[in-house]
């Protein structure tokens, strides 16, 4: 083992028995100490389903990436296991970026992006981002001995040699095939594809997907590309991109393209971009499939450009709950994964219940839940324009969801939820209008709120940084509103 992995190693352990599980989510992933981003190598390896991470555990902060782990058996109870990689080759010792796994001759192979730097003719150093493989047990990891796999010379002509990272593989027919993000010199934004017999010779087959009108950001990160349903999906997470409509709000975002892909010509003919999630907090998603057929995926839980934490907290950054994917009615449903339904308790519902200026529901509070709401759309019922629910509230305390009916938008406020800094608070979300109830199911975990809208359709992340003290809910309505309330405590 390297030094620098075995500083990791010794540190996590030393430094994570310091912070109080309480202020750390209970069924999401979250740093053990420092920094976590995206989520790398989600995958299944002998019966269990893992999930690395960008990590660095020296600080609050972003910095020289090691890859963290984490193990699960059911997506809602994880385990903690050693940091995987860390920085410690010429090829990647400014960072071990992206990547994927995949399960190999008995093996778990882990492809991550390696960036170093390079001197150019005029002495200038300039970054290189290329492939590289490690192999492992499930714990354990050694990096091949001929590293990096894919270099970026390996590119078309223009192709950048510094934007070229974020590996996702997968095995098809005895072949395995490997995406990565990339751009050129003319092309803002483009997915190539590789592929190889072996893990270790590969080969470019061709520019896969790519940014022909430049609307859709300028580097397209952590690529996925998955059959869902009767499609092939392709995910990615574009740098930069501008609003469109109540589409693309984040700056940095992540979308989604359907499309009909040719696996013999390897061409992919795409629809148009549809944003992953609504809310403020929703990066770098990454998919895998469970050996009974779903296809889940995570997220990691934050922006790039908000900081929503306690001032206080030695940790920064968590994942999604893996929500199952379903392609049908021209688009992406999500679900939170089933298994969460085996950690319900004390369930309480009501039917029907009139809610006027302000309501609040025996029984209906916590942190850690999983609630529940039909605004039913009923004759008697249509008097309001405006329904809200209160989150996470106390006296001093509080999130809002405001849905206005005529308009079809629902508005998520996190403005006193005790941000300190300058973040984005307010968020509109374009509901389409099915006639029917609208349900909002939310999920609390201490200091995240996952909102999956009318079944999945759409879906809302919002974290904030409120004390869990503040555990009321209360719901408004300006005219009369009926509702349906389902909550149930989430408990491990
Ligand atoms: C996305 C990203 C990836 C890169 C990683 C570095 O959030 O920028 O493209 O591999 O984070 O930590």
């Amino acid at each position: 083992m390297s030094e620098k992995l075995e500083k990791a190693r010794l540190y996590e352990i030393k430094e994570a028995e310091n912070i109080p599980q309480e202020e750390k989510p209970a069924f999401h992933v979250s740093a053990p100490v420092g920094w976590i981003n995206d989520p790398n190598g989600f995958s299944v390896f002998k019966g269990k389903v893992h999930l690395f991470y960008q990590y660095h555990p020296y600080s609050r902060d972003w910095g020289p990436m090691h890859w963290g782990h984490s193990v699960t058996e059911d997506m809602v109870r994880w385990e903690q296991l050693p940091t995987a990689l860390a920085p410690d080759q010429e090829y990647d010792r400014e960072g071990c970026f992206s990547g994927s796994a995949i399960e190999a001759d008995g093996k778990q192979a882990l492809i991550y992006t390696g960036v170093t730097t390079e001197k150019l003719p005029d002495g200038k150093e300039e970054i290189r981002q290329n492939q590289c493989l490690a192999w492992g047990d499930g714990k354990d990891y050694v990096k091949a001995e001929k590293n990096p796999v894919v270099t970026g010379d390996m590119l078309p002509e223009k192709c950048s040699r510094v934007d070229f990272r974020d590996p996702k593989i997968w095995e098809d027919n005895g072949t395995y095939y490997m995406i990565v993000g990339s751009r050129s010199e003319e092309i803002p934004g483009q997915v190539v594809l590789f592929s190889s017999e072996n893990l270790k010779e590969w080969e470019f087959e061709t520019i896969l997907a790519e940014n022909s009108t430049g609307e859709i950001g300028v580097m397209w990160e952590c690529p996925d590309f998955f059959p869902l349903g009767n499609k092939h999906v392709l995910i990615c997470s574009p740098q930069h991109m501008r609003a469109k409509g109540y589409e693309f709000h984040n700056g940095h975002n992540s979308v989604y393209f359907a499309g009909e892909y040719d696996s013999e010509k390897h061409t992919f003919e795409k629809d148009a971009p549809v944003s992953l999630d609504y809310g403020f907090d929703f990066y770098a998603p990454q998919t895998t499939l469970l050996p009974d057929g779903r296809r889940v995926m995570i997220a990691w839980m934050k922006s790039w450009d908000n900081c929503v934490i306690n001032e206080k907290q030695r940790w920064q950054g968590m994942m999604t709950l893996p929500r199952e994917l379903e392609y049908r009615d021209g688009r992406i449903w999500q679900q939170p994964v089933r298994e969460i339904e085996n950690y319900r308790k004390n369930g309480c519902s009501y039917q029907n219940v009139e809610v006027g200026e302000s309501l609040s529901l025996e029984g209906v509070q916590g942190r850690m839940i999983d609630l529940t709401v039909e605004l039913l759309n009923t004759a008697d019922a249509a008097g309001g324009d405006e329904f809200q629910i209160e989150l996470a509230r106390n006296e001093e305390y509080t999130t809002l969801f405001t849905y206005n009916r005529k308009k079809h938008l629902l508005e998520i406020d996190r403005t006193w939820s005790g941000v300190v800094r300058d973040v984005t608070c307010v968020r509109k979300i374009r509901i389409p209008d099915s006639g029917k109830s609208l349900k909002l199911r939310f999920i609390l975990d201490r200091s995240s709120i996952e909102l999956f809208i009318n079944d999945g359709c759409q879906t809302a992340t919002t974290v904030i940084p409120t004390p869990v003290e503040a555990d009321e809910i209360l719901f408004h309505s300006d005219g009369k509103a009926l509702i349906n309330v389902e909550k149930y405590d989430v408990v491990l």
